[in-house]
């Protein structure tokens, strides 16, 4: 983030930029010069967040209330954006949430609406803005995974292979854009504070215990920087990206085993509550 102009005359959309790590990326993208356009729910607190980074960095923000995990909510976004005669050169996919339960106690709704915002509105997005991108040679995607992307995730099995799947698109993007000019990252956070535990209800797991959560202006650092260097996986802090070599090595019976027990709440193995 040396060069202050790199995103002037450019509009990046980040999406669930209404909390937690997508306001960091946000603040990274306009930092550095870039426009933004911030989509999620919450109507006050994204309008709170545009002004803040509006005046912060003398950038133009524009907050749209969009549920993505609503079908059609990515071809609607992208209506409003063209209405409001604003171009998106860089998507960022943040927007993003996890459920902690046994396949058999999470509701059908909640299991679903991961696949629909976590992998459906992430595909959408891009696949709206992909072309402008590869015809602009610049601009380009910054996809948030999670280190849950390295494994399957028994007791929060949706989530992982939800992250499983953004990985290996962002992967195999970064590919087919090689050599273009258009950057394609996914970043991938290990545990993080943000809103996501409350919502995900993994605060009371081994994991919880077993991980310090990096605050999210150093992860939203972190994967814009390397998004900037076109890096195509940045597995956030030391320990993190060592169990994501490491995982590979581990026999698939084993390492089951262990993120099961990760996965598990304090109570059932510990008896704290
Ligand atoms: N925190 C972690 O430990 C961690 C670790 C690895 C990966 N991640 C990933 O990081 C990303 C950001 O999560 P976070 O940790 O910052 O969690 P967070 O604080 O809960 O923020 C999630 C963001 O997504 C938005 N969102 C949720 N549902 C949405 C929907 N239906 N439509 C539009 N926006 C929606 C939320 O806004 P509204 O509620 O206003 O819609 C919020 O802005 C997610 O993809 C998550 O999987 C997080």
């Amino acid at each position: 983030m040396t060069n202050m102009a790199n995103g002037r005359g450019q509009t990046a959309l980040v999406t669930g930029a209404s909390m937690g790590i997508g306001v960091d990326l946000a603040e990274c993208f306009a930092k550095d010069g870039y426009n933004l356009v911030l989509a999620a729910r919450s109507g006050d607190a994204l309008q709170s967040v545009a002004e803040t980074l509006a005046a912060r960095h003398s950038v133009t923000v524009t907050p749209i209330v969009a549920d993505l995990a609503a079908r059609g909510s990515g071809a609607a976004l992208a209506d409003d954006i063209a209405a409001r005669q604003i171009a998106i050169d860089v998507v960022v996919n943040n927007a993003g949430y996890g459920v902690a339960a046994a396949f058999d106690d999470g509701d059908l709704a909640g299991q679903l609406g991961m696949v629909d915002l976590n992998i459906r509105a992430l595909v959408e997005l891009t696949h709206l803005y992909w072309p402008r991108m590869l015809a602009n040679r610049r601009g380009g995607v910054l996809n948030v995974a999670s280190t849950a992307a390295f494994q399957p995730g028994p007791l929060m099995a949706v989530y992982y292979a939800s992250k499983a799947f953004v990985l290996s698109f962002s992967e195999a993007l970064w590919k087919e854009a090689e050599g273009t000019g258009v950057h394609v990252s996914c970043l991938c956070p290990g545990p993080t504070v943000s809103h996501f535990r409350e919502r995900a209800g993994t605060g009371k797991t081994q994991l919880a215990r077993a991980m310090t959560a990096m605050p999210s202006a150093d992860v939203a650092a972190m994967g814009y920087q390397a998004w900037r260097e076109n890096r195509r996986v940045i597995v956030t802090g030391a320990r993190n990206a060592m169990m994501a070599r490491l995982v590979r090595f581990v026999p698939r019976r084993t390492l089951l085993a262990s993120v099961y027990r990760l996965q598990s709440p304090l109570s059932k193995t510990t008896g704290e509550s």
